[in-house]
């Protein structure tokens, strides 16, 4: 393998190369990575309908003791269901009457940790009421505090924090009363004390994202922009200011409900906090089963200036000023944002596009805009500085021999987004090996391409265990555990790709069609590396000699390492068992050189980081 890293031949990778897609999907963002304990906390998850829909609420009682019910009588106008509870009984049993909230499948208590409870109560007359955490049957007591509620005819907010004393993984937040009598309660939220800077994340998931060191955030999603019909699709406007007043909805894609708590200002938030550029993916007005026609498509557009200006406006815009209000007096710098999600070819989307295409360029000159149709083998019809490229979800060999996709791609028009890469279904299990390879050697393909690349992103990034619709993910959790799959740390190779600088290589092997490979220079706090990255994807062990021209310095074994991504097994995954299963291991590269024999596992992915 021959690396020409001349300075001649060495082109810079766009800094925005390798950054994250998160999508509203397997419950990555409510029971996800939005730290919110209280599964729809409002009482609202069957929309505007009464009798709403209060799952996963649950009752504390039998029907002689306690009766409970939704009615309109929140004080939130635009969430306007509460819950009705009434005491039935004269001498409640011990531990008294009422409900429950087990979370997304389980609270995590942790002994010592505090929790804020914010909940509003009503009553006509003055009672006690008893919130606790408790395990899943309710016997074991985490914490418990008293909340007396004034008898009044006025909604009352009752802020307190419980104090674990003790752990359970799977408990809930139950209120109780055993006196006779009606409650009424709404928006009713349990946040963990210890969230990513107070935002709302929850730090370690946030952890492994920083970790890759993404240079963007796509958000929302996926099909969640669009809905399976726009009513129920992702609406920034319902999605901001005090969380109390949201009205959440349905996602109707991956069917379940969403509080939005994670809504659009949280987003930018995540952006900032994971020092990503935000790639803000909006509805254009069209869902998987209704358009809106171009001619009645002005107020859409004006929704999303409306959003820009929440974005980027000055803390005295109309919008800014919201955005100042949440906490943020500083505009979020969005230069990107993508007109729709996969929606190319749909009756309005040209009309729909060019309208919004038009009214951002002449607002927001600097925003780059992303076209959902896409232009690697021929040109786009319409103007866009960046188009989406989704590889459909596909099988590991025909990724693996996809490396080259770009490779002929005109160099005159907009750049790649390719916004969404994965091994999927056949050979992807829940994230084996074997897909990692694949994905790893696509990437190599994009960063010899990156003249016309300029950002990727694999998908989906999160799953909750539990809600597995979506398989494979890069980072599986449940309420208390977290682990990367293989197609996770493989882009943990990745990392210092964006901004470095990439050179020619040429390979030379009776093995060459299973190898992909690429060589790229970058900089660390003063320190500068060649880092030469090779995928085996065949079974056969491949020794090679790695030959390096062009330097100015020389390579000092001193401070080289070569870390490798394999396992005995292809199909081989990690689990909440055995986490560390397929990961990467580093050891140090006593013969590095500019000339060095190189021995490369079967069904491996190894990166040399060689010091100069
Ligand atoms: O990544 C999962 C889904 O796949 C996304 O929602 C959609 O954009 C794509 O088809």
């Amino acid at each position: 393998l021959k690396v020409d890293a001349s300075s001649q031949l060495a082109r810079k990778i766009p800094d925005t190369l390798f950054g994250m897609f998160f999508e509203e999907i397997n419950h990555a963002g409510a029971g996800g990575i939005w730290a919110e304990l209280v599964s729809n906390r409002g009482f609202e998850a069957g929309g505007l309908h009464t009798p709403s829909n209060i799952d996963p609420w649950s009752i504390i009682g039998d029907d002689a003791s306690i009766f409970v019910v939704t009615d309109r009588t929140s004080c939130f106008s635009r969430n306007i269901i509460a819950l009705r509870m009434e005491v039935l009984c004269d001498e409640c049993p011990a531990g008294g009457v009422g409900i429950y909230n087990p979370g997304f499948w389980g609270m995590n208590i942790e002994d010592g940790k505090s929790y804020n409870l914010v909940m509003y109560v009503k009553s006509a007359e003055a009672a006690d009421l008893t919130v606790s955490l408790a395990s899943s049957d309710g016997l074991q007591k985490l914490a418990s505090v008293t909340v007396p509620v004034a008898g009044t005819s006025n909604w009352t907010k009752v802020e307190q924090k419980l104090i674990a004393k003790g752990t359970n993984r799977t408990s809930r937040l139950q209120i109780t009363s055993n006196k006779k009598g009606v409650v009424w309660f709404d928006q009713v939220s349990l946040m963990p004390s210890d969230t990513f800077k107070g935002h709302g994340f929850r730090t370690e998931l946030i952890s492994m994202l920083l970790d890759l060191k993404p240079r963007f955030l796509r958000f929302p999603g996926g099909c969640f922009v669009e809905g399976e019909w726009l009513r129920n699709a992702f609406r920034w406007r319902e999605s901001i200011g005090p969380w109390e007043e949201r009205p959440g909805h349905f996602g109707d894609v991956w069917h379940y409900w969403t509080d939005d708590g994670l809504g659009y200002y949280e987003f930018l938030q995540l952006s900032e906090d994971l020092g990503a550029a935000p790639i803000w993916v909006f509805n254009n007005g069209i869902s998987h089963n209704d358009e809106v026609s171009t001619a009645a498509i002005a107020p859409f557009v004006k929704d999303v200036l409306d959003s820009l200006e929440f974005a980027r406006g000055s803390a005295n815009s109309t919008w800014g000023s919201v955005r100042a209000a949440m906490g943020h007096p500083e505009p979020f710098p969005v230069k990107y944002v993508a007109i729709g999600n996969e929606d190319c070819g749909k009756k309005y989307y040209l009309g729909n596009y060019l309208k919004f295409y038009n009214a951002i360029r002449e607002s927001y000159p600097d925003i780059q805009m992303i076209s959902n149709c896409d232009g690697s083998s021929k040109p786009l019809d319409h103007p866009a500085d960046l188009y989406d490229f989704h590889v459909i979800y596909t099988d590991s060999k025909t990724l693996f021999n996809m490396k080259g996709t770009f490779d002929k791609t005109s160099r005159t028009g907009p750049k790649a987004f390719v916004s969404e890469y994965a091994v999927w279904r056949t050979d992807a299990g829940r994230g084996s090996l074997l897909g990692s390879l694949a994905e790893a050697a696509f990437l190599t393909g994009l960063e010899k391409n990156s003249d016309i690349v300029q950002m990727a992103s694999y998908a989906p990034l999160f799953v909750n265990d539990n809600d597995q619709t979506w398989n494979p993910d890069a980072i599986v959790f449940n309420s208390w555990q977290q682990y990367g799959t293989p197609s996770y740390w493989m882009q943990k190779f990745f990392r210092e790709s964006s901004g470095a600088m990439i050179h020619p290589i040429t390979i030379s092997s009776s093995y060459s069609g299973s190898l992909a490979a690429s060589a790229i220079t970058w900089q660390d706090s003063g320190n500068s590396f060649l880092k030469v990255k090779i995928v085996n994807f065949g079974p056969d062990t491949v020794s090679l000699t790695i030959s390096v021209s062009g330097l100015q310095v020389s390579i000092n074994a001193l401070g080289s390492n070569a870390t490798v991504l394999t396992s005995s097994n292809v199909k081989d995954e990690n689990s909440f068992s055995n986490p560390n299963k397929v990961v990467p291991v580093t050891s140090q590269l006593r013969n590095a050189a500019e000339q060095m024999q190189v021995t490369l596992a079967a069904h491996s992915f190894s990166s040399f980081d060689l010091a100069l």
